[in-house]
């Protein structure tokens, strides 16, 4: 399962992205926030966190304005390894390398193409394992 969730910063280009995922036939379960009123970044990227922690080979999309609140965030999470990316290389080294299980991007960072294409490199893009499996492991606190 995907788990998405954003702040309200955030708010129309989590929209964009979950018309995305459904462009994609991705399953996916929306985390809010459910409407345009100020929030508080850490609450959604818990929820995610906890969501993706819980399950295996979950996945998570976390959004804000600069995408640093939400990663500093779910970083604080157990099993998460939350990664901001900006780009399609950003993107696909975060899963080649660091087997990053949630995407964060910053809503007033990227267009909303260049989300699209960060999100479909991020949930395309496989784990290489191998040197990068132990030193994945070592981040584990
Ligand atoms: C909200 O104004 C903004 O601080 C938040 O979306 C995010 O960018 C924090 O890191």
């Amino acid at each position: 399962m995907i788990y998405i969730a954003s702040d309200h910063a955030a708010f129309d280009l989590r929209q964009e992205m979950m018309k995305f995922l459904t462009e994609m036939r991705e399953e996916f379960e929306d985390l809010g926030v459910e409407e345009k009123r100020s929030v508080d970044y850490p609450d959604y990227a818990r929820a995610v966190a906890r969501a993706v922690a819980a399950e295996e080979g979950a996945r998570g999309i976390l959004i804000c304005g600069t995408g640093l609140g939400m990663s500093i965030s779910a970083n604080r999470h157990p099993g998460i390894r939350a990664a901001l990316c900006h780009d399609a290389y950003t993107a696909a080294m975060a899963r080649r390398h660091n087997d990053a299980n949630v995407l964060c991007m910053g809503a007033r960072v990227l267009g909303v193409g260049v989300a699209e294409q960060v999100l479909r490199v991020f949930l395309n893009t496989a784990f290489e394992g191998g040197r990068h499996q132990r030193r994945v492991e070592k981040m584990e606190i």
